[in-house]
């Protein structure tokens, strides 16, 4: 039997990709008397608003309404888990460019236009801009998470050494290529149907609902695809669809509303940048013993999903290592910038990119190579196996994956061979860094992570598939698609995957926490099993024997030897009255966590990875290429081997492009200057690895009952870039001829100059408080 799933198939989307044909919300056909919003932001950083003259812009020919938040017929709180997020300003502006109102004219350029003629005036009021000082001041949206293990404070004071220290990670864009976008038509009875580009369709029909002032059900949503999401469609599209079906409602007319890219990158949130604070005590071989840890991250004005970015952070923060004595505290920083959201890893980045540096300055201080520090405090296989939140990882192949990497990618000699050419070499310094990946896989907020599915078979034998994931180029139609081929033993064309609706699936959670395959995969398996337990009461009575004989494959239904087209039996069903449409549902079982007590099992499994990565540093300069990757990563069983592939090779880039060359950067009234791509770097394929050698681990199906034993993997691979950052680091080391360097992300080449420079003047010993 040939199987669909575990198979290389490609993107359902691709040839529609490299054609042009796929479409995004601003390639559908316009509706016959569209109108096209724009937003009119505030200049200022916080202030009062004193009043809004709309006026001039209502008078500009082509202006057909112009609403601020008192328009919102319904409750204009848009938030997706505290209250607290208007529409649009309401009495207060809290970040520079935050939306204040939202126009509709016949087209864009007058739309835009009338925003600028807005008058607003404003007191200014007194602005939180940095984390530090957020802290300070005890600027927080929500309480904090902490995590607790023994007596951190009395190991380190009881350690052979110690170190303490602060670490600075910057934020990054999410820079998808469309934009966010939402097209929105009144339709009978005062229903509506918005077509947005977003990862959370049911969030965002609920939200709508809301402001309009209707129940879910005259509202439907609608997403064909996305051209990208990365998180940032979680929750913050959600403001974009709401203002273009209040303007819909308002005017009775279509309104479609697609933000440019400068104003996407000012109005909404970003990755979460960190300020980390630590204090580690160990021994003679690195071994930690007690390590306190605080993760400030920056909320910005609203909390949005802080709260759980915050918590992934924290849970994170062990990255593969066993702390025996742990606090680990995160802090939900308020600030006067924009709200953060999530973005590919959640937090989880900024949590193991800290502990992965302070591995590092830890071996740096002791004079041993990164690696054996690494080795040294990587979680056991049935000892030293619970993570600071007391679940125990179950299935650890993190010394595998080392033995195997370090085999494949020559660690040994090449660590030797660096160390002769940066002997020898005076400004052209190399760096290697080989770090780890071990990544949660479940929501953390546990009611989340539940997925429903349509599935229809008509009685030609094709079939449509609907189910609440949504597609951001990640390739979940294809896969789940896959899983419903396998289950009828069917060709993948014979099945029409559909545009994600809430009309179909209702209560659909965002497609987000890389579960998207896992979660949806298994409720359409659900829906089609229960479809084919019907057909294979017909089937067996058509080749005479009982059900339960019956086998699904290569288009056919078999038993004894006979065999019975798939469309036939499909046909038969129908003319016998047997219904061939069914609704799948799942629910992740086994997890749980208790926030009051810092304990329980909040993933249902974990995805493993390993990288080396190697750069070399011109250090007149301070810029750098990365001149070999190696990748190893751990997706079970795939369902999809080039999908995954391509979703590590991605990964990668992306949190390299994060740690290494992506700068936000706000001035001194928190004006964003950064927001376009002449000012933004993130990374092309030209600055892939010169040799960049990727392997998916194989033999390792996932032990938890995943999906056909594969595992998720959207999110893992973002932090396999760690190693590259770490790379510079110790390219950074040499090219100083010094032990300890501190090295902020993201790194730009400015940093690593900066970096180098510092190290060589360092007259202070390194921070630490007083080794024995
Ligand atoms: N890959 C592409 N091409 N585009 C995206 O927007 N988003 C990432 C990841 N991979 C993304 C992507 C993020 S943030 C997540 S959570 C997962 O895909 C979501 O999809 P999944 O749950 O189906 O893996
Ligand atoms: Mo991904 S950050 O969970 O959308």
């Amino acid at each position: 039997m040939t199987s669909v799933v575990h198979t290389s198939i490609k993107h359902d989307s691709a040839p529609k990709h490299v054609a042009g044909t796929a479409r995004y919300i601003d390639d559908l056909p316009e509706p016959e008397g569209l109108l096209h919003a724009a937003l009119h932001l505030s200049d200022r950083t916080r202030a009062k608003i004193l009043s809004i003259d709309i006026s001039a812009a209502l008078a500009l020919p082509g202006v057909v309404a112009a609403i601020t938040v008192n328009d919102v017929p319904g409750d204009p709180d848009i938030a997706p888990v505290v209250r607290g997020e208007p529409m649009l300003a309401k009495g207060v502006v809290e970040f520079h460019g935050h939306p204040v109102v939202a126009i509709a004219a016949i087209d864009v350029a007058t739309a835009r236009r009338a925003a600028r003629l807005v008058k607003v005036e404003y007191e200014d009021l007194p602005a939180i801009l940095s984390i530090a000082e957020a802290i300070e001041k005890q600027s927080f949206l929500l309480p904090p998470l902490g995590l607790k293990r023994g007596d951190a404070a009395a190991a380190i004071a009881k350690a052979p050494h110690r170190l303490k220290g602060e670490l600075n990670i910057g934020g990054q864009d999410h820079f998808y290529l469309e934009g966010q976008a939402s097209l929105a038509e009144p339709r009978e009875d005062g229903d509506v149907i918005v077509r947005c580009s977003t990862q959370h369709p049911s969030e965002v029909q609920k939200l709508i609902a809301r402001v309009l002032d209707a129940p879910m059900h005259a509202v439907t949503v609608e997403c064909r695809r996305m051209g990208g999401g990365f998180g940032g469609k979680e929750t913050q599209a959600a403001q974009f669809a709401c203002i273009a079906a209040v303007l819909a409602r308002k005017t009775g007319r279509p309104v479609k509303l697609r933000l440019d890219r400068d104003e996407d990158m000012i109005i909404t949130g970003k990755r979460h940048d960190f300020l980390s604070r630590y204090e580690v005590g160990f021994d003679t071989e690195g071994r930690i013993l007690g390590y306190e840890l605080t993760l400030a991250g920056r909320g910005g004005w609203a909390a949005d999903l802080t709260g759980a970015v915050v918590d992934r952070a924290v849970f994170h923060a062990d990255s593969s290592y066993w702390l025996p004595d742990v606090t680990i505290t995160g802090l939900c920083c308020k600030t006067n910038t924009v709200s953060n959201t999530a973005f590919r890893g959640f937090g989880g980045p900024q949590g193991m990119a800290t502990t992965e540096y302070v591995i590092d300055e830890i071996a740096r201080y002791l004079g041993r190579d990164p690696l054996e520090v690494r080795l040294a405090n990587l979680y056991g296989k049935d000892k030293n196996n619970v993570t600071p939140y007391f679940q125990t990882i179950a299935d650890n192949i993190l010394p595998e994956l080392f033995d195997e990497l370090l085999a494949s990618s020559d660690y040994n000699a090449r660590r030797q061979e660096i160390d002769a050419f940066n002997a020898q070499s005076q400004h052209l310094k190399k760096g290697l860094a080989l770090t780890p990946v071990k990544f949660g896989i479940s929501f953390t907020t546990t009611f989340l992570n539940q997925a429903g599915a349509l599935v229809l078979v008509y009685e030609d034998g094709s079939v449509q598939l609907n189910h609440g994931g949504t597609e951001m180029g990640q390739g979940v139609y294809i896969k789940v698609a896959q899983v419903v081929a396998e289950t009828f033993g069917i060709s993948l064309d014979r099945i029409r995957i559909t545009a994600t609706r809430t009309d179909k699936v209702p209560n659909t959670s965002a497609t987000a926490a890389s579960a998207g395959a896992d979660l949806n995969g298994k409720a359409a398996e659900h829906a089609a099993l229960q479809i084919r337990d019907r057909l294979a009461v017909v089937a067996g009575a058509m080749l005479g024997v009982a059900p339960e004989q019956v086998v699904f494959a290569s288009d056919k239904a078999s038993a004894g030897g006979k065999s019975v087209a798939f469309a036939e039996v499909a046909h038969k069903a129908w003319l016998e009255r047997v219904s061939l449409a069914a609704s799948g549902f799942y629910a992740t079982p086994d997890i749980h966590f208790d926030r009051a007590t810092g304990r329980g099992r909040p993933f249902y499994y974990f995805a493993y990875g390993v990288a080396a990565t190697e750069v070399l540093v011109d250090c007149f300069t301070g810029e750098y290429r990365f001149t070999r990757a190696d990748l190893l990563h751990d997706c079970g069983n795939s369902l999809n081997p080039a999908i995954d592939l391509g979703q590590v090779e991605g990964g990668y880039l992306q949190g390299l492009g994060w740690l290494t060359m992506e700068e936000l950067w706000w001035d001194d009234k928190g004006r964003l200057r950064t927001h376009a791509p002449s000012t933004y770097k993130i990374p092309t394929a030209r600055d892939l690895p010169e040799d960049f050698r990727v392997q998916l681990v194989s033999g390792r199906p996932n032990p938890a009952n995943s999906i056909f034993r594969s595992k998720a993997v959207g999110e893992p691979p973002l932090m396999l870039g760690i190693s590259g950052w770490l790379a510079l680091k110790d390219a950074v080391a040499a090219a100083a001829g010094a032990q300890m360097v501190h090295l902020d992300a993201p790194a730009t080449p400015e940093r690593v100059l900066l970096a180098i420079e510092a190290a060589k003047r360092a007259t202070v010993a390194p921070a630490e408080v007083a080794a024995k």
